[in-house]
Order: structure tokens, then sequence, then C-alpha cells
């Protein structure tokens, strides 16, 4: 898969915080055979993040975009209000996994609103900011991404017939 890892923090944009959580997606995606084609750390600014989820879907055609970050409570988290904008299809079931086993570790999971959807062929998922909540969630959604995106290039097998 041809993954994209997009960093929306503030602070991280303008150099005042080290990316870790940027950083683990990258090793957690590399050690699964995967390729990250696309970094980038930009500050919470809705227009931003949605321009640049749609020339990473409709210009470089990556197969996966992983956003971290902005997704909670403070005023400034928007990356799930610019990545519903940019969507064609919302894709509730990644979202639900990763709450219902974060739930299992802390109450707070409950302050994410992450959202995952679709745009043309790419798979696009919110995880939350902080480097152990990415690492908790990507560990619950990873082991379906790869069918999901062999669905979404025309390369699934006919799942109805298993
Ligand atoms: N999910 C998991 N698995 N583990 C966590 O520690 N932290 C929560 C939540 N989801 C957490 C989690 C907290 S404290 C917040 S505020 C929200 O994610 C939103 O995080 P964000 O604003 O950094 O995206």
């Amino acid at each position: 898969m041809r993954v994209a890892i997009l960093t929306v923090s503030d602070k991280g944009s303008r150099g005042e915080r080290v990316d870790e959580s940027g950083k683990i997606i990258k090793e957690m995606m590399e050690k699964e055979g995967n390729e990250v084609v696309f970094y980038q750390v930009i500050p919470d600014e809705k227009r931003l993040i949605a321009k640049d989820l749609r020339i990473l879907v409709d210009n470089e055609k990556v197969d996966l975009i992983l956003t971290t970050g902005g997704t909670g409570f403070s005023l400034r988290d928007v990356t799930p209000e610019a990545t519903l904008s940019v969507i064609d299809k919302v894709v509730p079931g990644f979202t639900e996994a990763m709450r219902a086993e974060s739930l299992k570790i802390t109450p707070n999971a409950m302050l994410s609103r992450a959202v995952s959807g679709i745009r043309g062929k790419t798979l696009i998922i919110n995880l939350p900011g902080s480097p152990k909540a990415v690492r908790e969630c990507l560990e619950v959604v990873l082991p379906a991404i790869p069918h999901g995106i062999k669905i979404l290039r025309g390369e699934g097998g006919e799942c109805a017939t298993k």
C-alpha cells in the first residue's frame, strides 16, 4: 500500500513539538511492508487539512491516508470536520472499532471525534494525537485495512461467497 501520513498539530507545524506520533505510524506501516510516500506536519486549519487530503487523493492517488491529531475537544481541533468535507463515503467501522478497544484502556477514548471515510479509491482514517493513542488505535484497525484497500482498487475477492 502507498501510505500518506498527515500530522495535524499547531505546535508541531511551528517546530515547538517533536512529532513522535507520525514517526510511530511510519514505523508501524513500514513494518507491515507498506511504502510511506508522503509525510507532513500541518497546523490545525480546516482549509489546509482538506486541501492536503484532496491533493493526496486526486493527484498522488495514495491508497491510505492516516491523520494524527486534532480529533478532540480543543477549539482548534478540526481534523474530523476537514475529513468529512472531502470524503464521498463514511466508513464508521474503523472508528467504532478504535473507540470500542480504546474504551477498554481509557474512558478518555470517548473524547476522540475521529472519523474514517473514502474519497475516490483512497481510505482516510483519523487517529488521535498522542503517541500512546496512535499506537493503540492503529493496532486495532491494521488487520482490516489491506482487504478494504484491495476492494477499493477493484482487486477484492468475492466476500459474499465465503
Ligand atoms: N485512544 C486511545 N486508545 N488511547 C488514548 O490514550 N486518548 C484520548 C482519545 N483517544 C486516547 C485515545 C484523549 S485524552 C483525547 S483528548 C482524544 O483521543 C483526542 O485526541 P486528539 O485531540 O489528540 O486527537
